[in-house]
């Protein structure tokens, strides 16, 4: 029991995490159980129901060894002396604290059932993200079972971003570890620590109390993403000057003390952790009383919005305040390259503007147009999803490159222009083309934070 864990959740967190844990620690057990049947029978299959560099062969490497992907939450709780917990914790949609706080109600089952199942001690790990002191009252909920059982709570928050998953969790920048500070949390800690010392050196294992590690993922999601915030909100800025967001960036980026990461203009972030997690720091800040504090991170927020409706603005503006009947080409959904997700992605709130606009979009995703199908499921108005980029391109007035996916660069923009009505437009919402050999094909471009490259417009080039 001490060698076989459990992963409650296999989801975009927990499947992969565990693979990586698995592949590293050969002499453990490590099953994933999830209660959606579809998902569990997809990691079983031969095509993993997520797309992640790097993860097919890491699964197939260790699936039906020592790791097992199963719909048995209760014979896996009985089996496992460590629980990971990375059940999904959305934001909540009503009641007390709705659109900001996180909705525990999963958490707080799966605790139920943790303690309904259990016949031992156990060590159970926080890995979702979870708002300060959730793993108080987790402690709680487990400490009142009535079968005796003891049940240390661990934070283990995971950092790895997707698209980059798999790498994340091979060499982290550093594991995080939380552990309550009386003897028996301190054991359980131990226990831990000793997990990841199978491939992650002791100088980047970070241990802390539990509220320290719980309000540490918050404020790193919070930090980067703020930093995209503020690199959009200069991106405006330099569209009405002569500044390219370009240069801005490089020239800030090589201060050793700012750093070159996050700090690339786009349409704003997306996925499923940075608005949720801000949003859950702005409640946190607002029921401390601290109201000043959470006016502060909420405008992280507003500026990330507003990035996506500007962007919008523009391509209206740019196309003689019309684009109703003209069929955009909409290149990339997901929120970010190298991956199909699709959650919190700018690119349906900037389809649904372009829509209300009664636009013609045909969507091409190299991953996410199964997703990208079923945000805009609700959307009224003309919507194709185009697997080659070529038939999205034909016949339209405007290309609007949303996800910096890096096979965009090498398409033949020469040859959608031969076939786009004209005059032909590119928006350039990820700084990712060559603007000026775009230009010099004959395309009007409007790239983020630089200065527009247009025939139409004497005085914008
Ligand atoms: C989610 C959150 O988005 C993230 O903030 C948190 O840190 C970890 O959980 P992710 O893995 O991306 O991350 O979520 P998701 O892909 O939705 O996976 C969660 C899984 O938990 C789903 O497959 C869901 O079916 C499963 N689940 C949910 C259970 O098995 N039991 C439950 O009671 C609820
Ligand atoms: C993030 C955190 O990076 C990770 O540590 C945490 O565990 C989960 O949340 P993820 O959402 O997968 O990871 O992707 P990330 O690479 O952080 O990108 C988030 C969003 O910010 C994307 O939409 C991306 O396009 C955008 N972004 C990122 C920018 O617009 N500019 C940048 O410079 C960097």
């Amino acid at each position: 029991m001490d060698k076989t864990i459990l992963c409650i959740g296999a989801g975009y967190v927990g499947a992969p995490t565990m693979a990586v844990l698995a592949d590293n620690c050969p002499e453990y057990r490590v099953i994933v159980v999830d209660i959606n049947e579809q998902r569990i029978a997809a990691w079983n299959s031969d095509k993993l129901p997520i797309y992640e560099p790097g993860l097919d062969e890491v699964v197939k490497r260790n699936r039906n060894k020592n790791l097992f992907f199963s719909t048995d939450v209760q014979g896996g709780i009985k089996k496992a002396g460590i629980i990971f917990v990375s059940v999904n914790t959305p934001t909540k949609t009503s009641g007390r604290g709705a659109g900001k706080a996180a909705n525990l109600q999963y958490w707080e089952q799966t605790a139920r059932d943790i303690i309904e199942h259990s016949e031992n001690d156990k060590i159970v790990i926080e890995k979702s993200t979870l708002p300060v002191r959730t793993a108080e009252a987790m402690h709680r909920i487990l400490s009142a079972n009535d079968k005796g059982l003891n049940f240390d709570i661990i934070s283990n928050p995971e950092f790895m971003a997707e698209g980059t998953a798999v790498d994340d969790l091979q060499s982290p920048d550093r594991v995080l570890i939380g552990a309550m500070e009386d003897e028996s949390g301190q054991r359980a800690l131990r226990r831990i620590v000793a997990i990841y010392q199978h491939w992650i050196a002791d100088n980047k294992i970070k241990t802390t109390n539990v509220w320290s590690s719980e309000l540490s993922k918050l404020v790193a999601n919070a930090m980067l993403a703020q930093r995209v915030s503020s690199i959009n909100s200069i991106s405006a800025l330099c569209e009405k000057t002569d500044a390219n967001i370009l240069d801005v960036s490089d020239a800030i980026g090589m201060d050793s003390r700012i750093g070159a990461k996050f700090i690339k203009a786009g349409i704003g972030f997306g996925g499923s952790c940075f608005k949720k997690d801000i949003l859950n720091l702005v409640y946190l800040c607002e029921y401390y009383g601290l109201p000043e504090v959470a006016a502060y991170w909420e405008q992280v927020v507003k500026i990330n919005d507003y990035q996506g409706r500007r962007f919008v603005d523009n391509i209206v503006n740019r196309m003689f305040n019309n684009i109703a009947g003209k069929k955009i080409a909409v290149f990339g959904f997901a929120f970010k390259a190298d991956t199909g997700d699709t959650r919190e992605s700018p690119a349906i709130t900037i389809c649904k503007l372009l829509l209300e606009e009664n636009a013609q979009l045909a969507i091409h995703d190299p991953q996410a147009l199964h997703n990208a199908k079923l945000d805009l499921a609700d959307s009224s108005g003309e919507i194709s999803y185009c697997e080659n980029p070529a038939e999205a391109a034909t016949d339209a007035h405007a290309i609007v490159i949303l996800t910096e996916w890096q096979q965009f660069k090498d398409y033949d923009y020469r040859q959608f222009y031969r076939a786009m009505k004209k005059p032909a437009f590119i928006f350039d919402g990820r700084n990712i083309l060559d603007h000026q050999a775009l230009y010099e094909l004959g395309y009007n471009v409007f790239p983020l934070g630089q200065k527009a490259r247009n025939h139409l417009d004497c005085h914008s080039y």
